[in-house]
């Protein structure tokens, strides 16, 4: 009794400084419909917050969903700490409002990140690099000249700065902009031209400006016909140190997706066992998969084939798709967000772009969408979804 008093005490204390400061952004929060948004009108505000500092005291009720969407700390019960997370939220000190998990839904893991690199004057380059990317989700760096190459620089039947830089290996052209914080990739696809039967100049700079020796490098290429071993070669003469140096992959131009996936599925240390596939129309959507024997069975299920379903609307919140026979269940309480990918009684797969609070068993989460472009992916009524391992 006496820690009920005291706690009410202190929100009352908190709130009462707190709470004029933050009053301000309450029409200026960010909108977004997940964990926070108390009172479900698309801000996550001060009164959120307020609203779940009553709930913690009894003051107010809240329903089941709200009690999902309130513990932000996840720690099974709605406290003064979940309301300052919210509020911190509010005014943009802290860029989550659940604890491992983004505003978008998607999980936060320690796990290291897959960046894609890439240097590409005329654009062949930055198509498969763009493929890449989709596949492996990764995040993007543009290699770019701090000095352009200009078309003129790139004439090779003339006297062209890039042919001059070819001749000769000691060239260095210099780079726009930087890379913030490498160690937080694992994983790096190099990509670049074939410019006389090797890498640019300025691939060997980007080598060696940053530190490698905990990353793997994954170098691709385009070419109008060589071969990527002569600048595997120099790359690897560069004497830096990587945690690992792949043998890369040229890709002619005008690759098709197919080909890069089929690439990405054997060299990516990514795809190993926890990322699958939802292809909708022309979208392809990474589904991170849940540590649980239901998501396991449902990659096994993948492995026979890619796995096609007609899913349709289900109370504003999900698409549903009957799979005609049942996966291993684990079943818990949970609040979905949305991008979440549900087995439902065992038997039915589901995509949410909305919160429902239930319990079945989560499979994954469709990864790097936002509410709005999920449903516009998704659009009104029956949609085709073909699950794959690609
Ligand atoms: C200066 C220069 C040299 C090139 N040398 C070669 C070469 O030796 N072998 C080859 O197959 N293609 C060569 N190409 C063609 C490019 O490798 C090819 O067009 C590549 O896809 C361009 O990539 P990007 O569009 O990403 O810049 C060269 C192109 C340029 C501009």
């Amino acid at each position: 009794m006496k820690k009920r008093i005291f706690s009410a005490v202190m929100i009352a204390a908190v709130s009462a400084v707190l709470f004029p400061l933050f009053v301000s952004a309450e029409t200026s929060g960010p909108t977004n419909d997940m964990y926070g948004d108390i009172d479900y009108d698309g801000i996550i505000s001060s009164a959120d917050a307020l609203q779940v500092l009553r709930c913690s005291v009894g003051t107010d009720e809240y329903d089941t969903v709200q009690q999902g969407l309130s513990d932000i700390d996840d720690d099974g019960s709605i406290t003064a700490s979940d309301a300052l997370d919210i509020l911190r939220y509010s005014v943009g000190l802290s860029v989550e409002t659940k604890v491992g998990r983004d505003v978008d839904g998607s999980q936060k893991t320690d796990q290291k990140k897959t960046l894609v690199a890439y240097f590409s004057r005329t654009g062949n380059t930055e198509t498969v690099a763009d493929y890449i990317i989709e596949l492996t989700n990764a995040d993007r760096f543009v290699i770019e000249a701090a000095d352009p190459y200009s078309d003129a620089d790139i004439e090779y039947n003339s006297d062209c700065r890039a042919n001059r830089e070819q001749n000769d290996k000691s060239v260095r052209p210099e780079i726009k902009g930087k890379i913030d914080d490498i160690s937080q990739y694992d994983t790096i696809y190099l990509g670049y031209a074939i410019w006389w039967g090797q890498e640019p100049r300025i691939i060997d700079t980007f080598l060696e400006s940053y530190d490698f020796s905990d990353i793997t490098v994954i170098p691709f290429c385009t070419s109008a016909s060589s071969g990527i071993s002569a600048s595997e070669r120099n790359i690897r003469e560069l004497g830096v140190e990587f945690g690992e140096l792949k043998t890369g992959r040229r890709f002619a131009i005008g690759s098709t997706r197919e080909q890069i996936s089929e690439w990405v599925g054997e060299i990516s240390p990514t795809r190993q066992s926890d990322v699958v596939y939802a292809h909708i129309g022309e979208n392809t959507l990474p589904i991170k998969l849940e540590d649980n024997s239901s998501a396991r069975a449902f990659e096994e299920l993948l492995k026979n084939g890619d796995l096609t379903l007609k899913m349709d609307d289900y109370g504003n919140f999900e698409k549903v798709g009957e799979l005609g026979f049942a996966l291993e269940r684990n079943d818990e309480d949970i609040t979905t967000v949305p991008g979440d990918l549900i087995l439902y009684q065992g038997d039915k797969i589901t995509i949410y772009y909305d919160i429902n609070s239930w319990s079945f068993t989560r499979l994954g989460h469709i990864q790097g969408k936002s509410q709005e472009e999920l449903r516009s992916i998704l659009g009104s009524g029956s949609v085709t979804v073909i699950f794959s391992l690609r």
